[in-house]
């Protein structure tokens, strides 16, 4: 377990997962009844930006840095696009100060509310000790020192019946895609409700498509509200260049979702693509 999200957090992938996470939690809360975060590979809560780390690969600047930009923000974004980001933007420029980035507990966090709760799952015991003490003193959250995937198992379904499983592994061996197409349907079977968003990084796309699809086809029974695929690419392949692809599938989205990603992925795309930015949004499988 060598993987450490202090040297990407705040990148391109990052800012695609954090922003459709707060959409996503924005839309659930829409209604008053209590809500779950669950986050099975939660890293480690808060990054330091002037860090070595993330000094070392300065992936933060082509992501965040370039969304908090002010003249960015402010004149090169489609106002709609720039509307729905802007909850995400106050999130993450807020109180941690400009040098620090909070992880997907944190910002979750941020838009709970008393009646909601967290649950964080984090094996690796650095980023656990780290997770505690990014959210000590939240009596809503519970940081858990565990496998995500059992985490998955033992904390779905939740008493309160709604909310979001965010699984977001560091992919550090194949292995991770076998298990994920075990353990996500097996989710959704126990919890046909919830919504599951799952990060994925794109290295192969006629991989990741076949992977989509499986998924899709394996959660279609259970999963009355479909499954999205949402892309961001914002570099040409090309082989052994970093990361320039990533996507996310939501299985059961919040409803509303598919609008918003229509209006801001494309808007992403062309502020974070480097020479050329691409995007999908596409039903894996059709609501019923
Ligand atoms: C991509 S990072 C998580 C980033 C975080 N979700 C965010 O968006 O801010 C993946 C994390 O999973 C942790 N991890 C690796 N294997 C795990 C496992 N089997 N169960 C739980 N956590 C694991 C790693 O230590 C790492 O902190």
């Amino acid at each position: 377990m060598n993987y450490a999200h202090d040297f990407h957090a705040g990148n391109f992938a990052d800012v695609l997962k954090h922003v459709v996470l707060v959409r996503a939690l924005l839309l659930l809360a829409r209604k008053d009844a209590p809500l779950r975060f669950i986050d099975t590979h939660a890293g480690a809560g808060v990054y330091d930006l002037a860090g070595e780390r993330a000094e070392k690969t300065q992936e933060w600047r082509a992501g965040v840095g370039k969304l908090l930009d002010g003249a960015l923000t402010r004149d090169a974004m489609e106002p709609v696009a720039r509307a729905l980001v802007k909850p995400y933007l106050e999130i993450v420029a807020g109180p941690l100060g400009e040098a620090r980035y909070p992880g997907s507990p944190r910002i979750a966090a941020a838009l709970l509310r008393p009646q909601d709760r967290l649950v964080a799952c984090e094996l690796h015991p650095d980023a656990f000790a780290r997770l505690k003490a990014a959210l000590a003193g939240d009596s809503r959250a519970r940081p858990v020192e565990l496998d995500g995937y059992l985490g998955l198992k033992a904390f779905t379904p939740p008493p309160e019946r709604r909310g979001l499983v965010l699984i977001d592994p560091p992919f550090e061996d194949r292995e991770e895609f076998a298990r994920l197409s075990r353990a996500l349907p097996a989710a959704v079977r126990k919890w046909p409700t919830g919504v599951f968003m799952l990060w994925l990084p794109v290295k192969d796309p006629r991989a990741a498509q076949d992977f989509a699809r499986g998924l899709g086809e394996a959660t279609a029974p259970h999963a009355g509200r479909g499954a999205l695929r949402l892309d961001l690419e914002v570099a040409p392949p090309a082989p052994d260049a970093p990361l320039a692809r990533t996507a996310l599938i939501l299985v059961n989205p919040p409803f509303g979702l598919f609008e918003e990603a229509q209006a801001i992925l494309p808007e992403l795309a062309r502020v974070l693509g480097r020479g050329r930015g691409a995007h999908l949004v596409e039903w894996i499988v059709q609501p019923r």
